[in-house]
């Protein structure tokens, strides 16, 4: 082969993604020099985090128009000078949305790490990936859940939530998760394990809420924000840590479209609570640690995964929208 693909930001997004934000572009192969290695990609990672990128600054700068759309992949090194990775390794970095990348070692949100000999790809953009590491550190270190403890996650069939749900319920706390239609609410309750799921879609959650925690939630993992953020607000019970991790309800909003305020927000001052953000980078130096955890809960048969696996490197945007159309059921993936 002597082409390869690209998947550039044509457009600045404003509200949901479309086709015509991008363009699919081919070029020459690129030529290896000293110090770098030729990565061929294999599985790409979907995230709503990458909405968000395509936006504008986040805690990263924004994707360049003309640029590579940013995303976490994995492939096997194909050409090497570089002394560190040699030809027939697999190895995972930011990437972005091309066949082949060319590497010196650093991706834009760190170093390129090797696959750890038993783990799939799947399983390390997944469980043992962001998706997981974000479960594990902001469910432990920011939710801090207590045996005994309430915990509301939404999100729930998801694949950060529905790790969430499953780590609570080794931790010994009482799990209600909310997510969207009774098929997905099923496998949160019979594969996931958690004690109830509640379906949005039927209206009515800040009640549901209050049925199945009549007491109110000590911890609330939020992945969806606005009005599902507003039901659990109105349910807190004294101190509660409410998890911001995410809030991919509004990922899509426009200037003139923009998810509703927080109606409850007080009641965090009521229940003398506290809601706090976070993003796993900043647990980057501890990814072992959690790796780990996962790794022994995997073992004792205390976390199932789901993974949603796309297939076509030409379908790479319509990938990334089924996470705003809720059509994933797990981890979105893509194999090339
Ligand atoms: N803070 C961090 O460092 C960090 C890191 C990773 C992820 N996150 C956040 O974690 C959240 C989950 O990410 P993920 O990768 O695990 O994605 P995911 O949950 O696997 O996929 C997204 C899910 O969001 C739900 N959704 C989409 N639009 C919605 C809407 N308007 N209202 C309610 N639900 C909606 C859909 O599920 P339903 O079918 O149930 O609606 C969809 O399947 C996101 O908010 C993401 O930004 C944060």
């Amino acid at each position: 082969m002597t082409t390869t693909r690209k998947w550039l930001l044509k457009s600045r997004p404003n509200g949901p993604l479309k086709d015509s934000d991008f363009d699919l572009v081919s070029g020459p192969l690129p030529e290896v020099g000293d110090g770098q290695f030729l990565v061929k990609l294999t599985h790409f990672s979907f995230d709503p985090t990458q909405r968000g990128w395509l936006g504008g600054d986040t805690y990263l700068p924004a994707v360049p128009i003309g640029g590579v759309v940013r995303a976490g992949g994995i492939g096997e090194v194909v050409a090497s000078r570089h002394p560190g990775f040699a030809v027939g390794e697999m190895v995972q970095g930011t990437f972005g949305w091309q066949e082949h990348a060319l590497s010196e070692g650093m991706t834009e949100t760190g170093p390129v790490t090797k696959l750890r000999p038993g783990i799939t790809p799947e399983q390390a953009l997944g469980v043992f990936g962001v998706t997981g590491l974000t479960a594990w550190f902001g469910l432990t270190e920011i939710g801090k859940p207590n045996a005994g403890d309430t915990v509301l996650v939404s999100g729930a069939a998801g694949a950060t939530g529905s790790v969430v749900v499953q780590v609570a319920k080794a931790l010994g706390c009482t799990v209600i998760g909310i997510a969207g239609g009774a098929e997905k609410c099923r496998w949160v309750v019979d594969t996931a394990g958690a004690d109830a799921c509640i379906d949005y879609r039927a209206g009515g959650v800040a009640r549901a809420i209050r049925e199945h925690a009549p007491k109110g939630v000590n911890v609330v993992f939020e992945n969806v924000g606005g009005e599902i953020l507003d039901a659990a607000l109105a349910n807190l019970a004294l101190n509660a840590r409410v998890v911001l991790c995410g809030g991919i309800s509004s990922y899509n909003d426009t200037a003139d479209n923009r998810t509703p305020g927080l109606n409850n927000y007080m009641n965090l001052t009521v229940m003398r609570g506290r809601m706090e953000g976070f993003i796993v980078l900043d647990f980057m130096r501890r990814y072992g640690e959690g790796v780990a955890a996962l790794a022994g809960l995997m073992r004792e048969g205390k976390l199932q995964t789901a993974e949603d696996v796309a297939h076509g490197f030409e379908n790479c945007p319509a990938t990334l929208r089924r996470l705003f159309e809720g059509k994933n059921f797990g981890k979105q993936l893509l194999k090339v």
